[in-house]
Parts: C-alpha cells; structure tokens; sequence
C-alpha cells in the first residue's frame, strides 16, 4: 500500500491525474473503473484539459463505472451515467461503445449484475480502478457488512449514504433505494487501484484504514490486502 499525503485536493487531483495519464500512455488501450461523487471532479477536469490540448487520447479507453442508481434511467439529471457524460465522456474521444455502466433500468437486474463482471472480465479485467470512499468506509456502494467476496450485485442504500447523496437530486425529487454496485471481489480483481480521500470528513475512514484491521464492517479494508493500491489523502479542504 502505498499513501500520499497532500496538502490540497488540487495536489490531490494532479497526482492522480499523473497516474492515470501515465497509465494510458504506457497502454492507450487501457481498461479504466471510474468512480462518481465529489472527489474525482477535479482529476477528471485535469484529464479534459490533457485530451483537450492533444496531450491524451481515450479513444481506445474501455471504461467501467462502479456503480448506477436503481431506477433511473440514464437521462435522469441525477443519474451516474449523466454525471459521467457532464464531468467527463461529453468532453473527451473516448467512443460511447466504449463506456460501460451498471443499467438500472434492467429489466432484469441480476441478470444484468452478472453481465456486467462478464463484460469487465472480455475485456481483459480492469487496468487501474479510481475510487472514493464514504464516511462509513464504503467503496462502490458496498455498504458495510458486505462479503468481501461479493461480485456486482444490487444493494440498499443505508440512510446515512441516502443523506450524504441527496445533495445530487433536484429539490422534491424521489431518492432511490437501491443500487447495482460493482463488488468488493470485483473491485479487488483490478490490477492496479487508486482511492481518492480528501476533506475533514474523510479523516476518521483514513484512520481506520491506516490502522489496516480486516473486517467487513469496513469495506474499504479489504483494500489493505490489493497488491497494487495507491492511497492519495488530505486532511482539510
Ligand atoms: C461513487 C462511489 C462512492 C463514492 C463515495 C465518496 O461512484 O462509488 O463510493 O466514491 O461515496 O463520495 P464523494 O467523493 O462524493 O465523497
């Protein structure tokens, strides 16, 4: 495990953004897993000035998104895929046959978890997985008690990630109850993994992370035992 400590999330945001441009330099083909949430908007606004100045081409990139709220289809102003276009695909080459997320609208959802770890497995499995992290130690929405052994799967929100996310739905609208969430097996199948954490919030989940004691109370444990992780962390924001 390796920890970066930084002082800004701009630092925070540069030297991820190093990594994954040094990723997709080495393999312009790359497999990336993508993450949502207020964390990664900066690194993915340092990867749209790159590509914008010719600099980086996604347009072999295969990405994968972590996750999807159940029951909103992707024109939803709130949904992952939206966010995704809005802070990154919209403004760089990748091709949009290229860009995988959870589809929760499925008709069939389980079938469409399955298919979802089968897609990232064709491609070859993931080449460097970007993750935040909740205030409870979630990593995707594997909410604590979840197997470190689970693939994609469909999960209900806790009330405390219900909360921490309703700042993204439109004042009124109905809040989802349920997610399709890569797994923490899946997560852990990546080769290389980079979590992002900054802001005083975040502090208490980095201690219990640092302190590496393995349950399953605390997702985000499980990531202690990857052979390739990069933590990059900051405590005030
Ligand atoms: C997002 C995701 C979540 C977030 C986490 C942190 O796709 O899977 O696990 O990474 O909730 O969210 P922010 O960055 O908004 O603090």
């Amino acid at each position: 495990m390796k920890w970066i400590e930084v002082k800004t999330y701009e630092e925070m945001s540069r030297i991820a953004a190093e990594l994954f441009i040094k990723q997709l330099k080495a393999n312009p083909k790359s497999v990336l897993g993508l993450a949502t949430g207020g964390t990664p908007v900066g690194l993915y606004e340092l990867l749209v000035a790159e590509v914008k100045a010719n600099r980086l081409s996604f347009k072999d990139v295969t990405t994968f998104n972590l996750d999807e709220y159940v029951g909103l289809p992707q024109e939803n102003s709130a949904s992952y895929w939206m966010y995704m276009h809005d802070t990154l695909f919209n403004h760089i080459d990748i091709k949009e046959e290229n860009i995988h997320l959870p589809n929760g609208v499925a008709p069939n959802l389980h079938a469409e978890c399955s298919a979802y770890d089968k897609r990232i497995a064709a491609e070859g499995g993931i080449d460097l997985q970007l993750l935040g992290i909740g205030v409870n130690g979630h990593i995707g929405f594997n909410e604590p008690g979840t197997p470190f052994d689970s693939l994609t799967h469909v999960v209900e929100l806790t009330e405390s990630t219900r909360t921490e996310n309703a700042i993204y739905f439109e004042e009124g609208a109905e809040m989802p109850t349920h997610a399709i969430t890569m797994g923490i097996q899946s997560i852990m199948n990546a080769k290389e993994i980079v979590l992002l954490a900054f802001g005083e919030r975040k502090l208490e989940a980095m201690e219990k992370l640092k302190e590496g004691k393995l349950t399953e109370d605390f997702p985000a444990s499980q990531l202690t035992t990857h052979d390739n992780i990069t933590i990059i962390y900051g405590g005030t924001k």
